[in-house]
Order: structure tokens, then sequence, then C-alpha cells
């Protein structure tokens, strides 16, 4: 049996007062649309349709690479119209799984279990029971309790009003049949649209079976239609993720001041995570990582026993097992820290790799730099590796030690153990294992007197 998911992307968003189309809001860093097409793209002969309306050019141009045919809507007459515009593309012996491209929380469980249901005979439709049901179409039952139809909240008596199981929209329907049904869909209701509910009604009397499903939570079927909806789907998503790193044994400090916006693609066991900590991209966590609180990590390597002191900013970095990070430190692309390495307070590291044991402590811009093992940068120590228009290289060997206040005029090599004096300016390779340094000779003046201040008349 092959699917073909439909999803529909062409509404406008008014109530979102965005330039962009609404499917291009995110939740967790990803738009809604990709949401909804990564969970639906895990089934499988699956044949997946986009139905887009507004800002098709650039709903496209940030989604080139997915697997998806993109049908355009013109005018949105309707969810029926919207799915009439896919029928091209739907074969007579598919099941026709319908989703919404801001309907981004639903769960690829809960649309198998939808999806077993559905056969040649069978529709299957997808339905909740909300305490408020306003606004929704409703579940028309007869007294055996078989759908009988959906009612639009605005064609709706005031009876039908009371009923509390409504329609979300998702469905699997057999494909000859809903394209019989789609062509002879009539607009004559409260909106004038096409609506796609009244196939329900048509496969009452084709004999077809209705059949419904529920989602195991409400969130999964909640679309976004302004911020304040986009805000608690991003909540809902945070906690969901938080629950389950604790169920695979991460300590949160606190579970809602945690986001992931990414993926965490390898975790050890015993990490601690503080709170306001939020991961981006692609994680790997190794065993009894402490991350501090405030830090934001993306796309990173976390070796073992590492501990990230309060307020870092880490993008696209590795930090070796046993290395200690922070408070305030900023790792930039590139960057490679090996095993026990200490990066301290207010020191920047871009592109360069750090050897075993050496430590950066205080107050340092390394950039560009090849790091040996064992060096010690003192406070206040910046490679000058840019000169307003190319950059260079720095070599620092193994056993170096750097004073503080000092510059290293890039390109330059340090020897091993090397040793430099605080407020040098190097601007020459220094030799391995003596001491350099560039310092104007001290002077103290004799008899030397403060200026004083005048006195005023
Ligand atoms: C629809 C259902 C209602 C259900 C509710 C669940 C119909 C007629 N009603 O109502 O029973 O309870 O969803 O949220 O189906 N869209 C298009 N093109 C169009 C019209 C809509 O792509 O021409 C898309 C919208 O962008 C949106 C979705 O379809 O993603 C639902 O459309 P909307 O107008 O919000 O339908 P509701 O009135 O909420
Ligand atoms: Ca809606």
């Amino acid at each position: 049996m092959r699917i073909s998911t439909i999803i529909l992307a062409a509404g406008k968003g008014t109530r979102m007062r965005s330039d962009k189309p609404k499917v291009l809001h995110a939740i967790a860093n990803k738009p809604l649309l990709r949401h909804v097409y990564d969970m639906s793209a895990q089934l499988q002969n699956n044949a997946i349709t986009i139905i887009y309306g507004h800002g098709g050019d650039v709903l496209k141009s940030s989604h080139v690479d997915l697997a998806a045919t993109w049908t355009e809507q013109r005018e949105q007459l309707g969810t029926g119209h919207a799915v009439q515009q896919a029928i091209p593309t739907i074969e007579d012996t598919d099941t026709v799984l319908i989703l919404y491209a801001d309907v981004p929380l639903l769960k690829l469980v809960t649309v198998e279990r939808l999806l077993s249901l559905a056969n040649a005979k069978t529709l299957a439709l997808l339905t909740v029971n909300l305490a408020d049901p306003a606004g929704y179409g409703r579940i028309v039952r007869n007294e055996q309790s078989q759908v009988e139809k959906i009612v639009e909240e605005k064609d709706a008596s005031a009876q039908e009003k009371t009923i509390h199981e409504v329609n979300t929209g998702i469905m699997a329907v057999p494909g000859a049949y809903l394209k019989k049904w789609l062509q002879a869909l009539k607009n004559n209701n409260a909106q004038g649209e096409f609506y796609l509910t009244d196939i329900i009604e048509m496969a009452v009397a084709d004999n077809v079976s209705v059949v419904t499903a529920q989602p195991e939570h409400e969130d999964e079927v909640l679309g976004v239609n302004n911020r304040a909806q986009l805000n608690y789907l991003e909540r809902s998503y945070q906690a969901q993720q938080a629950a389950v790193l604790m169920e695979k044994g991460v300590t949160l400090m606190d579970a809602s001041r945690f986001d992931l916006r990414g993926e965490i693609v390898a975790l050890g066991q015993d990490v601690i995570i503080d709170v306001n900590v939020i991961l981006e991209g692609k994680i790997s966590i190794g065993n009894n990582v402490h991350i501090g609180a405030g830090c934001c990590v993306k796309n990173a390597v976390i070796g073992d026993n590492v501990e990230i002191l309060p307020n870092c900013v880490i993008d696209d970095a590795e930090i070796g097992a046993g290395s200690r990070v922070g408070p305030f430190a900023r790792l930039r692309p590139g960057t490679i820290l090996a095993e026990q390495v200490h990066v301290g307070n207010f020191v920047e590291i871009k592109k360069s790799t750090v050897a075993q044991g050496s430590k950066v402590n205080h107050l340092s811009y390394i950039g560009d730099t090849t790091m040996g093992s064992n060096v010690n940068v003192g406070a206040g120590t910046i490679t000058c590796n840019y000169d307003g228009v190319n950059k260079y290289q720095t070599i620092i060997e193994d056993g170096v030690f750097i004073g503080s206040n000092t510059q290293l005029i890039a390109p330059v090599t340090i020897a091993k153990n090397a040793t430099l004096g605080a407020g040098s300016t190097i601007t020459k390779d220094a030799p391995e294992s003596q001491l350099t340094l560039s310092r104007a000779k001290q002077v103290s003046i004799a008899g030397w007197q403060r200026p004083v201040k005048k006195e005023s008349k």
C-alpha cells in the first residue's frame, strides 16, 4: 500500500503579523513545515505533496532538500480546495494522509495508528476531546456512536456546539474515493469555502466506514495561528525533550529552563546541566560532563569529565576529556581542545588547536594558532593574527611559558620550552628554551615632582 501524504501549507498566517509565511516560523529553531515533513518522511513507501500558497519562493528555497512535490494553491478557497490541488499526484490505490504544516508536534506513532485503521473501504479520522471546543469542527455521531458528519463551528446548531469531540483535520483516506468526493465538494456553507470535512458525510453515503483515533496528547494536534500558540508549542516541545533526556539519565537543574534546538547525537552518563542552557545543532556529550548556568553550546563535541562553567558561548568546537572551560569563555568555530586543557574567564579562542594540559586562564585572544602541550599562557596574551587584509598563523610549541600582556605578531613561532617575558611584543620567532622579551628599559627620574593644581583667584 502506497501512502500519499498531502501537507497543507497554503495559509497566510495573518495573525502571526509577520513578513514570512507562517510555516517558516520555527519551533526549536526548525521551521514548522520541516517538523511535519521530517515526521512523515519516516513513513515507508510515501509520496509527499506540499500545498503552498503565500511566499512559495521563499518556502521552496529554504526547503530545497525535501523530497516532495510542490503544488501551488493560488487562492485559498478552503481545505477541500487545497487538497483538490493534489489530485494529479494521487493514485486510486493510495491511502492519502492529510497533514497540516502548522500542526508541528504530531507524532509518528499517532500517524501510524491512524494509517493502520485505514483501507480501501475505511476512512480514519483523528479526533480529540477538548474542554473548550470553540472554533473547531464538531464530530457528529449517531445513536450507535458511528460518525455521521463534521459540522464546522460557523455552521453548527446550538445543540451541535455542545459536542466536545472535534476534528483535528488529520485523516487517512482511500485514494479512489477521495478523488471522487473532492470533485463533488460544494461551497454552499457559512464561509463560502470548499470544506474538506464534507467528505465525511459522502463517505457515510458511500458505505465507507469512518473510524476514529485519538492522539496520546492534545498538544500533538494543536495548530499555530499566532505567536502565543507558537510559544505554547515551543515550551511543550522543550518539555518533551527535557523529559526524554532525564529518562536517559541527565540531571537538569530546571527542566523548564532548558532548550535543545537540535539533536544530542551521543550522550554519556551522569551529565548535569544547570539552568538556562541552550544546546543547538549536533551535540555530543561524554560521561560526567557538567554544563554550567547560562551556556550556549552549538555543534560541539564534549569529552568525558569536562566542566563548562557558567556563561560560556561555544560554537563548532571540540573539548577534550577533563578540560575546564569558563566562566565567560568563548570558543569559536574550529577550536579543538585536547585533554586536560584549561580555558578561563574572558578568553576567546578561534580556529586553533590546543594540546594536552595547556592553560589559557585569563583575558586572552588565541586565533589561528597551533599550541603544543603544557603551555602556560599568561593573562592578557593576544595573538595578532590579522593585518587588516590577511590572517596569519601562530605556532606555540610544547612547554612554552608566555608572560602576561604579551602580543604575538603572526606569523610567528615560539619554540619548545621558550619563555616570553611579560609585556613583550613578539615580532620574530623565539628560540627554544631561552627567555625572549621585548621591553623598554625601566627608568626612574630622581627629583621629579608631581604637578600641583593652580590656586583659583
Ligand atoms: C479546519 C477544519 C475543522 C478543524 C480545524 C482544526 C475544515 C473545513 N475545517 O478548520 O473541522 O476542527 O481545521 O484546526 O477543514 N488551508 C489551506 N488552504 C486553504 C484553507 C486552509 O492550505 O484554502 C490550510 C491552512 O493553512 C491551515 C489548515 O489548512 O493550515 C486549516 O485551515 P483553517 O482555515 O485554519 O481551517 P479551520 O477553519 O481552522
Ligand atoms: Ca485553524
